[in-house]
């Protein structure tokens, strides 16, 4: 029997067992449990047992995730369908050896544009700078958006915004208001091609020449492409380029986290890098049993592919985090969300979760309704800081963290019938009553959980919490057969958005669309001013 059906046949096996029952073995709490600097993963609270564990563990031997981990660090072309190696761990490799692609070492070259960064920051950081507008999409925007949100702490430099919507409204909101003398535009795109950003760039630099600034120097271009940033009139000292083994989801380590260093200081990027770099160094040597990106991702697989639970809920109790959710969401469903394997054969199950969420307490009071009472299991990624950054209202803090650890412990225990019809009972309730009541009041419990604890989300936390993601959706890439580093989905899409313009523009008869299409089209055309 291959690893896949055993893990199927125990999953049969556990039926309805209690994850309760689990906690007989008294060691359970620290040996379903993996620490590394300042941070703690609990899997305790899920119904892997050690029999399970032992199989999933059987599972990462089985695929290669060591050599696999290994080829990646070591600057193979992993990503083979577009024959790129994936070296976003390279970016932030301040103080480690070399690493070659083609023979070449890249390092000198991720170091020199570091520096360049560095020195382009602390000038915009001192100078008349007042804000700094970020146009990108996808990792472009998602990276350093949710970065400079969570150390809003940190943030002693100019105002950052970030815009990514072709929508006009989205630019139009952001730049209202805006002192274009003294805004910053950044265009953020590794390709320099994205239609939204391109668009949005367009306008940002029309807007500054209309009011009195001067895109000459206050434009700046992150990307791959130097011919297109010259192309654009960017100067090429406001250039900050990198290589195509940096994917756009990746990318938040290298160029793409310019606005994030000149919120926080190169000081605290460096530190962002070394916590990245340090949950390297954790992923490279650990053994596979105390390796947290690797029981992450265990964990995962062992929720989705064997359990069948379809959704994965990202739920950082940290309102600075808010934008983790989206940000773990384009990580984890572009990486993972393939139908075929490396060589071509369909994936034999099912691909990587839908990945969603929000900041906690928030979605207590929205959909954790469904997570707790709902008939889908929803297996739930909880985290929370040991200490918040406001020691005057501590007790907000403390909370946060007892409403963090009260939704696990809930969807763990939940509330056996016997116990609500008791509470309707102590209402006074008799007879049918009580027990219609009561059902409406029933826990089924049993609903698996991880929590993530940390001493304190500083930019080197940060570092290391994004970096334990990243690794995480790499080893359940390599354990499904697929390349995490592709994302030929999004491509479909953008050819028919760009057939459709003309569509749109009146140009094209939308008789050349299917009829739902071109019935909408039509609506559209004539209803619009
Ligand atoms: O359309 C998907 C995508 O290619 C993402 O992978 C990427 O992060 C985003 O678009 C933006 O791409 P670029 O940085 O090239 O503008």
């Amino acid at each position: 029997m291959d690893i896949w059906e055993a893990l199927k046949s125990r999953h049969a096996a556990i039926g309805e067992r209690p994850i309760l029952a689990l906690f007989e073995d008294a060691d359970r709490a620290d040996d379903f449990a993996v620490q590394t600097q300042h941070m703690r993963l609990d899997y305790a609270k899920t119904n892997i047992d050690r029999d399970t564990r032992a199989d999933l563990l059987a599972l990462a031997d089985a695929t290669g995730v060591a050599a696999k981990r290994d080829a990646m660090f070591a600057g193979e072309k992993i990503n083979d369908t577009e024959g790129r190696a994936v070296l976003h761990t390279a970016l932030r490799n301040l103080d480690g050896g070399p690493v070659t692609v083609d023979g070449q070492d890249v390092m000198p070259g991720v170091l020199d544009t570091l520096a360049r960064m560095r020195l382009f920051a602390e000038k915009v950081r001192a100078g008349d700078i007042t804000d700094v507008v970020n146009i990108g999409i996808g990792g472009s925007d998602l990276g350093p958006a949710m970065a400079v949100a969570a150390l809003a702490p940190y943030h002693d430099g100019p105002r950052c915004h970030f815009v990514s919507n072709v929508d006009g409204a989205h630019i139009a909101d952001t730049l209202r208001g805006l002192d274009a003398k003294t805004t910053l535009v950044i265009v953020a795109s590794k390709t320099f091609t994205t239609i939204e950003t391109m668009t949005n760039a367009r306008t940002a630099k029309a807007w500054m020449m209309d009011h009195g600034g001067n895109p000459a120097v206050q434009f700046a271009a992150l990307s791959t492409s130097d011919e297109k940033t010259a192309a654009f009139g960017i100067a090429p000292d406001q250039v900050f380029g990198f290589e195509d083994w940096v994917g756009g989801r990746y990318s938040v380590w290298g160029p793409i986290g310019l606005s994030l260093m000149i919120a926080i200081g190169p000081k605290g990027f460096d530190a962002f890098l070394r916590g990245a770099q340090a949950m390297d160094q954790h992923f490279r040597v650990a053994t596979p049993l105390q390796n947290m990106p690797i029981m992450l991702a265990l964990v995962g697989l062992w929720h989705n592919q064997v359990c069948g639970y379809a959704t994965r809920a990202a739920l950082p109790y940290d309102q600075r985090l808010s934008l983790l959710p989206a940000y773990l969401q384009q990580l984890e469903m572009e990486s993972n969300g393939k139908s075929v394997q490396m060589d071509g054969a369909a994936l034999p199950m099912h691909s990587g979760p839908v990945v969603w969420g929000a900041a906690g307490t928030n979605g207590q009071h929205a959909f954790y309704q469904l997570i707790h009472q709902g008939t889908r299991v929803i297996p739930c990624e909880f985290m929370v800081a040991a200490n918040g950054h406001e020691p005057e209202l501590v007790h907000h803090h403390h909370l946060l963290m007892a409403n963090c650890l009260a939704q696990s412990e809930a969807l763990m225990r939940g509330r056996p019938l016997a116990v609500a019809t008791r509470m309707m009972a102590d209402k006074g309730l008799t007879g049918l009553e009580k027990d219609r009541q009561a059902r409406h009041r029933v826990f089924a419990g049993n609903r698996p959980s991880t929590t993530l604890v940390y001493e304190r989300l500083d930019p080197f936390m940060l570092g290391q919490i994004v970096a334990l993601y990243e690794h995480r959706v790499f080893v359940e890439g390599v354990v499904l057969g697929i390349n995490s580093y592709d994302q030929w989905g999004v491509e479909l899409g953008k050819e028919l958005a760009t057939s459709l313009q003309p569509v749109i523009e009146g140009a094209e008869d939308p008789e050349t669309r299917d009829p739902s299409t071109a019935a909408l089209a039509r609506y559209l055309i004539t209803h619009r001013d």
